[in-house]
């Protein structure tokens, strides 16, 4: 059995991308692995948050992680925070990290621009994303194609730690999916699509409703010519489309381009509505019962407790490896 672990933000709107690129992997894999699944609070005080608002997205997240079909018997469901292996191993790291390597991620260079000063833990946001990876011993994490770079540095980390101080961590690797990868934005296909974007039909949130889904992507940008066809470079609104199709359907995008050959953009639209609705619309279902049970809370108390039991082991070797303690 392999180690998987990953996380996603409590910081609303829970998108499409988000879905597709990464939970929709996360129930995939959690009949053959050994899975954790976290709800990464401390990294979303990177950005300032509303303190209350922040403790409903936590719950939002851990309902919506066992709406997609996560099941507590399965994979363990935890909170970053209740786990303080998390924060103690990622300063042993920041010590083993050089501020040039944390310069040059593109996350942190996207959301410093501007600024003379950025806050340190933005800076150092990698460098907890790599504590909360090996400290599970990971095998594998499944995550959306903007993470490659912080998987990167995570095993860059996880080698040299090993070399300077002998094996510690297993170095793992990044589980991308073909379709669900990169999702971008339905106002602006050159842009991946986000939780903060200011026009909200700029995402399908997995909250939203069928009417919304149906604006959203009734308004998505395409282009002139027509034809449902995939060419990212030059049609980049209706190859994002057909992206979310094909993870959707989990049909091929050359089998979906020739079931439209001879039809215009709106059917393929009002189709495409149709299959997210139906998609999102059991999700949303669950999601209102379990947010609202007293289970959740246990699940989140459980998971806790299990998560916080590996990573003593871990942050035992780790201590007698760096030298800590007497
Ligand atoms: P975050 O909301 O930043 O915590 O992201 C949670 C997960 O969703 C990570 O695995 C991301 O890589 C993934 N993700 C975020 N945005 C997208 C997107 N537009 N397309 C595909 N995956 C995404
Ligand atoms: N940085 C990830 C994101 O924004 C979230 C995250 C934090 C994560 N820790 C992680 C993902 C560990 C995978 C593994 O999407």
């Amino acid at each position: 059995m392999k180690r998987v672990f990953s996380g996603v933000q409590p910081t609303g709107n829970i998108h499409i991308g988000n879905y597709l690129g990464a939970l929709k992997q996360f129930v995939e894999l959690q009949n053959e692995n050994d899975c954790l699944y976290c709800i990464v609070d401390m990294h979303s005080i990177t950005v300032q948050q509303d303190p209350a608002t922040l403790r409903k997205n936590i719950l939002d997240v851990a309902a919506l992680y066992l709406a997609v079909g996560l099941d507590p018997k399965k994979s363990i469901v935890f909170v970053q925070s209740d786990v303080s292996g998390h924060a103690e191993l990622s300063w042993v790291l920041t010590c083993a990290a050089y501020t040039g390597e944390l310069s040059r991620m593109t996350q942190f260079k996207q959301k410093s621009k501007g600024r003379e000063s950025a806050p340190a833990g933005l800076f150092n946001y990698p460098v907890l994303m790599a504590a909360d990876i090996l400290l599970y011993d990971t095998d594998i994490v499944p995550v959306g194609n903007d993470q490659k770079q912080h998987i990167e540095l995570t095993r860059d980390l996880a080698i040299r730690v090993n070399n300077k101080y002998g094996e510690t961590f297993v170095v793992p690797d990044g589980r991308f999916l073909k379709s669900g990868a990169r999702i971008m934005a339905l106002d602006d296909p050159t842009s991946k699509m986000s939780k903060s974007a200011e026009n909200v039909h700029s995402r399908i949130s997995l909250l939203d409703t069928p009417q919304k889904i149906k604006k959203s992507i009734m308004k998505a940008t395409t282009d002139s010519d027509g034809v449902v066809r995939f060419d990212l470079e030059n049609k980049p609104g209706i190859s994002n489309l057909l992206n979310i199709y094909s993870a959707f359907s989990g049909k091929e995008v050359s089998e979906i381009e020739k079931a439209y050959e001879g039809h215009g953009y709106g059917d393929f639209k009002k189709d495409l509505v149709e299959i997210a609705v139906g998609a999102i619309a059991p999700i949303q279902e669950r999601f209102q019962e379990i947010r609202e049970s007293q289970e959740l809370l246990e699940i989140l108390k459980d998971g806790a407790e299990r998560a916080n039991a590996i990573s003593e082991a871990t942050m035992k070797r780790v201590k007698e490896r760096f030298g800590l303690g007497y």
